[in-house]
Order: structure tokens, then C-alpha cells, then sequence
């Protein structure tokens, strides 16, 4: 993972906030909030809470207005990760390098859990004193992260994935796919940062947005990458399970030559698309330059 000072301090931010927001492992009834807690606390890349700092970063928002909304969308994350992973799903036993959490707990806790996370998140939204916006902004900021995990957005992608085991895609139908699953979250991230900003103009929304549609699209290529190019202890889940799952993927359908080129041509648009924003999108910048470039 990328390692800045700056990156370090977002994370020990985003861990407080988690801190904040999470019951205690004491708290009634334990075995859920453990397991809540054990989902959250296992050092994942935290990609979608640095965007919206990153975000928020371009436009001059103050870290501590941006700390609940990278909290909430990071929650989000980890529900649908929860949940990806039961046997119903991908039915997966490593995530983060560790049992996944119906193996460290049983199926029903960790369903469970997945739904309070996702409940905590809008919490977290809808009660925070630190997001300091109108109540008008605050709705909006509402909207899109519930807009993005719902049926037309990331539940539907995880909807197209399950139905497309064993399909041959087109390459747009495995885009539409991805636009959904991984996409709605990614670009809810980086439109929660710019919701913080009170005077964001339109345009400076319009192209946070296109710079977010096209690292949408490089992550998951190098997710696809990765699980045929990787290690299962670099990864921290278990390598090739796409193609055990016989899931459709970038490298199956361009070739690995032809998805890493896609994602660098993607990395490019995205950096052409902050061409209207000075060094205060230099974390942006970086993160695109990672999303191509990680080994886990
Ligand atoms: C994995 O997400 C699932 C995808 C949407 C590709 P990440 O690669 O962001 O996983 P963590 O949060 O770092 O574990
Ligand atoms: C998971 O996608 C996407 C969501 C949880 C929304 P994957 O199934 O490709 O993620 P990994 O590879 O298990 O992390
Ligand atoms: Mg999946
Ligand atoms: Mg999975
Ligand atoms: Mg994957």
C-alpha cells in the first residue's frame, strides 16, 4: 500500500472514527458487535474513505468535516464484503488475510453483521455534528450513499455477478456489471467529498465525477488482474477464485495485455479529467496512480 505521512494520518483518522462509531465489543448482544468489529478493524486498503478525504482535499475541505461520510462509505464497503463472502455468495474462507467472518463467527452473524453495518452507516451520516453542511446537503449526502449500495448500485451489481457465473459477457455488458458493483460505491466516495465542499461549482463536480467513473473501471481490472497475477498472501484472499468461480473478468475477455492496457488508459483519463485543479488533487492523483499499480 501506498505510504505517505499524509496517508498515514487519514488512516489513524478513519480508525478513530471507526472507534467512535462502533459499539464496544462489551456491548449487548457481544457476539455481534465483535463481529462487526472484527469485520472493520482488519487493515483493508480503506481505497473509498481516502477518496472522499482526497476529494474533499481538491477542494479545500477541512479533514475533520470529511471524517463521518469516509467513515459511512468505508462501513458500506465492509457490509457488502461480509456478505460477497457467505457461502451464498462467493462463498470465500480469507479476506484481509485473515478467516473470513462467517468462518471466524457462523453464517447468521455474519449476515447479521453485514446489516448493521450497513444501518450504522446511514447513522453515521444522518447524526454526525461534524459534517458540518445544510440539512438540504446532508440529505444529499444521504441519497447518494443509499442510491449506491441499493438495487442500482452496488446490490444490483452484486445481483449481475451472481447471475453471470458461467456466462460469456460482451465487454460492455461486464462494464455495466462493474459499473454497478464496484463502481456506484467508488463514485458515491468521491461525490461525498465534494458534497462536503458548501461551494463546489458544478463543473468541478462534473469532472470529480468523470475522474471517479474512470478509476471505477482500473480497479477492477487490476482486482481481475490480480486474482490470476497474484498470491494468496500478498492478496490476503485466495488467489484464482475468480476463475474457480468461473466469473467473467477483464483479462478473460481483453487478454492481459489488452486489460492492462484498458487500466492505463483509464489511469490517463482520469488524471486529464483533474486537469482543472491544482496540487490540492494531488492526492487524487496518487490514488489513481495506485489503483493500476497495487499488488494486493
Ligand atoms: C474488494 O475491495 C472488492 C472489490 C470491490 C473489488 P477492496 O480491494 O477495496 O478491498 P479492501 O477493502 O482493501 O479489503
Ligand atoms: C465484491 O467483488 C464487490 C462487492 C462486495 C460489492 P468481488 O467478489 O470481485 O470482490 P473480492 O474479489 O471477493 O474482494
Ligand atoms: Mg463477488
Ligand atoms: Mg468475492
Ligand atoms: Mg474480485
Amino acid at each position: 500500500m501506498i505510504d505517505t505521512p499524509a496517508l498515514q494520518n487519514y488512516r489513524s483518522r478513519i480508525e478513530a472514527a471507526f472507534e467512535h462509531w462502533l459499539p464496544d465489543a462489551c456491548t449487548h448482544p457481544v457476539r455481534l458487535h465483535e463481529a462487526m468489529r472484527y469485520a472493520v478493524l482488519n487493515g483493508g486498503k480503506q481505497i473509498r474513505p481516502l477518496l472522499v478525504y482526497a476529494s474533499g482535499k481538491a477542494l479545500d475541505v477541512p479533514a475533520d468535516i470529511l471524517d463521518d461520510p469516509a467513515c459511512a462509505v468505508e462501513l458500506i464497503h465492509v457490509f457488502s464484503l461480509v456478505h460477497d463472502d457467505l457461502p451464498a455468495m462467493d462463498d470465500d474462507d480469507l479476506r484481509r488475510g485473515k478467516p473470513t467472518c462467517h468462518k471466524a463467527y457462523d453464517d447468521a452473524t455474519a449476515i447479521l453483521a453485514g446489516d448493521a453495518l450497513q444501518a450504522l452507516a446511514f447513522y453515521v451520516l444522518a447524526h454526525s455534528n461534524r459534517i458540518r453542511v445544510t440539512a438540504d446537503r446532508r440529505l444529499e449526502m444521504l441519497e447518494t450513499l443509499s442510491l449506491a449500495s441499493g438495487s442500482r448500485g452496488m446490490a444490483g451489481g452484486q445481483a449481475i455477478d451472481i447471475a453471470s457465473e458461467g456466462e460469456q459477457l460482451t465487454i460492455a455488458e461486464l462494464e455495466d456489471m462493474h459499473i454497478h458493483k464496484t463502481g456506484t460505491l467508488i463514485r458515491a466516495s468521491v461525490k461525498l467529498g465534494a458534497l462536503s465542499c458548501p461551494h463546489a461549482t458544478p463543473e468541478q463536480i462534473k469532472q470529480l465525477d468523470h475522474y471517479a467513473k474512470c478509476i471505477v473501471l482500473s480497479y477492477q481490472i487490476q482486482d481481475d488482474i490480480l486474482d490470476i497475477e497474484s498470491d494468496t498472501t500478498t492478496l490476503g484472499k485466495t488467489q484464482g477464485a475468480d476463475m474457480a468461480r468461473n466469473k467473467p473478468t477483464y483479462p478473460a475477455l481483453l487478454g492481459m495485455e489488452g486489460a492492462k492496457r484498458r487500466a492505463r488508459e483509464l489511469h490517463e483519463q482520469s488524471m486529464d479529467s483533474l486537469s482543472v485543479f491544482d496540487q490540492r488533487a494531488d492526492l487524487l492523483r496518487q490514488l489513481s496512480r495506485y489503483i493500476i499499480k497495487r499488488s494486493s
